[in-house]
């Protein structure tokens, strides 16, 4: 029970308690002054009746009736005959009190009945917002996406007509290296040349590889034998490089449903980036774990320069790279695979202190032990 509650007891009980008081105490013989104590006794009454609805209202006239009814009996003398617009008034506290009481109970059930139905449709009104929301956002999604495969499909064409005069650039430059002895400022030149357009070349491939729509070709696949696949294929380059390349497989095996080929070839662009940022004498290690909600995670933890704040929030984009034969294809493609088998991609890093890249994949789904 509230406060207000309270409060308007205390009201309508002084309202009676205070007329009731003048009302019996006023000498009889001033008889126009008991007509208005017998009016005022509507006050509570209605108040009663508005506050509290019809049993509020008929409590309170049956209150007033039981205070005022002694008054009549014993100081009147109760006489029906004499008294008859008295016992009228009490007729009329009950039905004030009741009709009011009614009305106001009625009023109040539609306020109810009005608010709930406001608050049903605010509710509606912010499910269609949300709606609308989602539907204006998918159809940017849409008209991006559409904007960006008519752009992926000029610049495929693009990279077409430049790796062919890229070839014959090449080719040239390598006849012109024969005529100058190295050492010569111009045979210097022309290796330059042929290293940039060599540059050029893997650029354009890597994008052309990006931008061609291959067959899904989606099967089981473990974890573990791919990245022994990649292990021996860098094995080499690492061993070049007097780098120590550690694989620490998970205890269970880690199966995925994927492409095999997409697959080596993030897992190869990852293992690249940590041999080339990793010192002589440094370490890549490469872990598998699975994480319990039907996921696993692989790990690729280097040893190596780290990646500045800056360059952190850039990686990702198409072309940038800080190395100097750098395509920067590398990890947006790495990315788009690691997304199309709907698994996500972190990179932590620390400038001086080594780079993580974790990727989490779903694992494909086992029944009683068996893959399905
Ligand atoms: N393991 C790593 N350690 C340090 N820097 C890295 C690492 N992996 C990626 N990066 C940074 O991210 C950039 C983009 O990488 P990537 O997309 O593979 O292109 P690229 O290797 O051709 O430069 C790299 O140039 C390098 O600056
Ligand atoms: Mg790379």
């Amino acid at each position: 029970m509230d406060k207000s509650f309270g409060i308007r007891i205390l009201i309508l009980a002084a309202f009676i308690t205070g007329i009731s008081l003048f009302h019996y105490m006023t000498p009889l013989h001033v008889a126009y002054i008991h007509d208005i104590f017998q009016r005022l006794y509507y006050l509570p009454i209605i108040l009663a009746a508005l506050w509290f609805g019809l049993h509020g209202g008929l409590l309170c006239s049956v209150i007033v009736s039981l205070v005022y009814a002694p008054h009549i009996l014993f100081q009147w003398g109760g006489h029906f005959d004499m008294e008859a617009e008295k016992y009228l008034e009490i007729i009329l506290y009950n039905t004030v009190g009741g009709v009011t009481g009614l009305l106001s109970q009625r009023e109040r059930e539609r306020t109810v009945e009005l608010q709930q139905s406001a608050r049903v449709l605010e509710e509606s009104y912010g499910k269609l917002r949300a709606q609308s929301e989602r539907i204006i956002t998918i159809e940017e999604q849409l008209r991006r996406s559409e904007r960006l495969s008519t752009m992926g499909e000029f610049a495929a064409v693009l990279a077409h007509e430049i790796r062919n005069p890229l070839g014959s650039i090449r080719g040239t430059a390598e006849i012109l290296k024969d005529d100058y002895r190295p050492g010569d400022p111009k045979y210097e030149f022309i290796e330059i040349q042929i290293r940039e357009t060599e540059r050029l070349n893997r650029v354009v491939e890597e994008f052309l590889h990006m931008v061609k729509p291959q067959p899904s070709d989606i099967q089981p696949c473990n974890v573990q034998d791919e990245l022994e696949t990649i292990v021996t294929l860098v094995s080499g380059d690492a061993g070049k490089r007097q780098i120590e390349l550690v694989l620490q497989p998970s205890p269970q095996p880690v199966i995925i449903r994927a492409e095999g080929e997409k697959l080596r070839q993030a897992f190869l662009n990852i293992v690249l980036n940590a041999l080339q940022a990793t010192p002589p004498g440094g370490r890549v290690m490469i872990s598998t774990s699975v994480t319990g909600n039907g996921f696993c995670e692989i790990g690729f933890r280097d040893s190596g320069s780290g990646i500045s704040a800056d360059d952190l929030n850039r990686i990702y984009e198409p072309f940038f790279t800080t190395k100097q034969d750098g395509t920067g294809l590398g990890l947006s493609i790495t990315r788009k695979i690691v997304e199309s088998h709907k698994g996500t991609m972190r990179i932590e890093s620390r400038q001086g202190k080594g780079t993580t890249v974790i990727i989490s994949l779903p694992m494909q789904e086992c029944v009683n032990g068996e893959v399905s």
